[in-house]
Formats: C-alpha cells, sequence, structure tokens
C-alpha cells in the first residue's frame, strides 16, 4: 500500500465514509456544533474561501457548500469519492474539484480556511502533510484538522486485535465483513449518535492495512505547526485561558505553550467517551500517552509480523494500562482486564459485554490560526 485510504479505496472501489443524512437538519447541527466549539460561528464563513482536503463523498461538505463561501476547493484521491463529489456539486460555480493526491496538489493560492478531516491520522508521514495542507492557509487564515493518538484510539486499535487474533487479515472483504460485522455491530449500537454504516466503519477502521502509518497526537501538531500557528480551539475542548489579553501582546501569543499545559491534565479523559475527569496530573497524563501510544506499536508489528513485540508485550503493557487507571476509571479498566483475556485465547463464543460498551474519544478537531 503506497498512498493510504486512497490505495484501499479505490483498489475495491469503495468509499466507507458514508453518513446517516437523512434527517438532514440534525447532520446541519452537529456540523454547526463542530463549527461552535471551534470557534468558527459559520456566519463568519460567507464570502470566505475554503480549501478542504479528504472530503471524501461530500457528506460534511454539503454543510459548508450551504454556509455560502466564495470559492470552495475540494482534493481527494479516491475514485468513489470524488464522482460522488461531481453529483453532489455538478452547478455550484463557486465549487472546483480536483481528483489528486495530497502530496501533487500545488495552487499559487491561499486560502481563509483550509480543512482536512479524518484524513492525517493513518497517513505514513502525517507530519509532512500535515505542513503541506497547512501552506495553504492564509494569513490569520483558519486551518481545521482532526488528530487521534494512542489514548483516544485505544479502544479501536484492541478492536483491531480481535480481527487479528481471529487471523482472517488475509481473507476476502467480504469474508471478513461478514466474519466481524455480528462481532462489532454490537459494540457500535452501544455508541449514541452514529451517524457512519457498520459495514463503512469496520472496513474503515478494521480492515483497512493501517500497520505502516501512524497516529497524529496533538502536542506533535502543536510541535510542528508552532512557528507559524497559534491553537485556536478543539473538540472536545480542554484549554483555558486566564491569563490577561493586555499581558498577551507579542507576535508569539503562547496559546501553543498553553494548549499543552491543559491537555496533558484532560487527556486521560480521550480514553473512554462516557466520562469525563476532573483536571489530573501532567506526570500522568504523560505517562497515559506514551503507554498508550505503545499499544499502537504494538498492535502494527503484530500485524507485520516483524517480531518486534509479540502478544505477551501487549498483555504486560495492558496490564500496566489498567492498573495505572484503575481508581480514577474502573469500568474502563474492568474493560481492558476483559478484553486482555479474551485476546490471550479468542473464544469468539465468549461475550465482551464490559468491552463492547468502551469506546474512546476517537478523533480530536484542532483549530489553529495563522500568525
Ligand atoms: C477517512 S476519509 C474522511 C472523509 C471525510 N473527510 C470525513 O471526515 O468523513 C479520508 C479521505 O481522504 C482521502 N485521502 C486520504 N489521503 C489522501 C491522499 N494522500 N491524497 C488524496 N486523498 C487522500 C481519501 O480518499 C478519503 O476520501
Amino acid at each position: 500500500m503506497k498512498t493510504p485510504f486512497v490505495d484501499f479505496y479505490n483498489h475495491h472501489n469503495i468509499s466507507p465514509v458514508k453518513q446517516d443524512i437523512q434527517d438532514i437538519e440534525k447532520h446541519y447541527n452537529r456540523r454547526e456544533s463542530l463549527y461552535h466549539i471551534l470557534g468558527i460561528p459559520p456566519i463568519l464563513l460567507s464570502s470566505k474561501s475554503i480549501l478542504e482536503f479528504g472530503p471524501g463523498s461530500g457528506h460534511n461538505s454539503i454543510y459548508t457548500a450551504k454556509l455560502n463561501p466564495d470559492k470552495y476547493y475540494l482534493i481527494d484521491g479516491s475514485k468513489v469519492g470524488y464522482d460522488a463529489l461531481k453529483e453532489l456539486f455538478k452547478n455550484k460555480n463557486n465549487i472546483k474539484l480536483y481528483y489528486s493526491l495530497f502530496e501533487e496538489f500545488n495552487l499559487n493560492e491561499k486560502f481563509d480556511l483550509v480543512i482536512a478531516e479524518g484524513c492525517l491520522p493513518h497517513q505514513k508521514e502525517p507530519i509532512r502533510l500535515l505542513k503541506h495542507i497547512s501552506s495553504f492557509v492564509n494569513q490569520k487564515g483558519i486551518l481545521i484538522i482532526t488528530t487521534a493518538n494512542g489514548i483516544s484510539y485505544l479502544s479501536e486499535t484492541l478492536r483491531r486485535l480481535i480481527r487479528d487474533k481471529l487471523n482472517i487479515q488475509n481473507e476476502t472483504l467480504e469474508n471478513q465483513l461478514n466474519q466481524l460485522r455480528p462481532i462489532y455491530s454490537s459494540h457500535l449500537k452501544t455508541l449514541k449518535n452514529m451517524s457512519r454504516p457498520v459495514d463503512d466503519w469496520i472496513l474503515d477502521n478494521i480492515i483497512q492495512p493501517l500497520n505502516t502509518v501512524k497516529l497524529l497526537s496533538i502536542p506533535e501538531v502543536i510541535e510542528a505547526l508552532k512557528d507559524e500557528f497559534e491553537f485556536y480551539n478543539s473538540s472536545p475542548s480542554f484549554k483555558e485561558e486566564w491569563r490577561w489579553y493586555k499581558d498577551i501582546n507579542t507576535e508569539d501569543k503562547g496559546f501553543n505553550n498553553e494548549a499543552l499545559k491543559y491537555y496533558y491534565q484532560r487527556n486521560l479523559n480521550l480514553i473512554d467517551y462516557r466520562f469525563n475527569l476532573e483536571k489530573h496530573t501532567s506526570d500522568i497524563g504523560i505517562e497515559i500517552e506514551s503507554l498508550c501510544q505503545t499499544t499502537w506499536n504494538i498492535m502494527c508489528s503484530i500485524e507485520n509480523n516483524d517480531m518486534v513485540f509479540t502478544w505477551n508485550d501487549l498483555f504486560e503493557n495492558l496490564n500496566l494500562i489498567q492498573s495505572k487507571i484503575n481508581l480514577l476509571l474502573p469500568s474502563t479498566a474492568l474493560a481492558i482486564l476483559e478484553i486482555l483475556n479474551w485476546l490471550k485465547i479468542g473464544d469468539i463464543e465468549k461475550p465482551l459485554n464490559n468491552f463492547s460498551q468502551w469506546w474512546g474519544r476517537g478523533s480530536q478537531y484542532v483549530s489553529f490560526i495563522k500568525r
């Protein structure tokens, strides 16, 4: 797989990123809420220029297009996604579509808002792509991206390992889907307001090869962008601002450092969407982030069969994580113990009553302002 997402989608002629938007008002309301949390009142996008990377079949772009931007350019390398976009926006003069790889896209223009939703984590070189994508933001313009880290993705990393334990990764898509659907649909049912079809979720998150790609965490993004961008907002939100604005009077406004400080006091909340913890120490935040990044590395190693890590390393790592969070998050610790024991044996008949209800806050949305 040379280009993540694109090669898998195009090889199988799929775009597994659909959403249930039958209730279009509900869909618009959730997109409005997202923009609100990110600090971008939708009214401000009217007459602005917007560039979007990886819109897929355009379900989310319908909302952005409705906000009347002056121009709205969209780039995607998926054939099925691009054809759907062409159909969706066929009579829109302010909209331009590009069937291109991100890496190969170039234009001598800058935009007020640049969006890359759901397409930077799980790239081979997410930081390099992030820098390329962010180079299209106008001065004082806004960048919106999504991130995922070991903590937020832990429950899904372990769901991938269920498939790996069943040892069906070399079977056809259809065979894998038929075996995995009964397992994951009961898990997905516990997610309130899930808007993606079960098969799309399985194809994108479980069956798609992810063993050679990377996650992309908020601290990594801040580090990569800090010379040119200031952290603005995020969903979920964790930043606080207690400084007097008159004290913030230099070009570097320190928003990145403030964001990082508060991030590490709240990042344990990314592990389980059912709970909102009070602030914890940065030390535990940093430690859990590192342990869960190791879980991701172990999963990649098991899928690559490279023997850098083994199943025993996974069991040790999970034992450590559950013991560290046991007091703060007993239900999550219980779910980890349950899946740990399941993975040791891999008995498909054994129910996962606790684990099936555990999901992390998988993706985070982050907005930045260019200096
Ligand atoms: C997981 S989908 C996300 C779709 C949509 N933004 C969403 O959040 O529902 C990722 C999209 O990015 C596109 N994509 C990913 N990497 C790409 C690349 N290197 N070049 C072009 N398109 C890419 C894929 O084709 C796909 O449509």
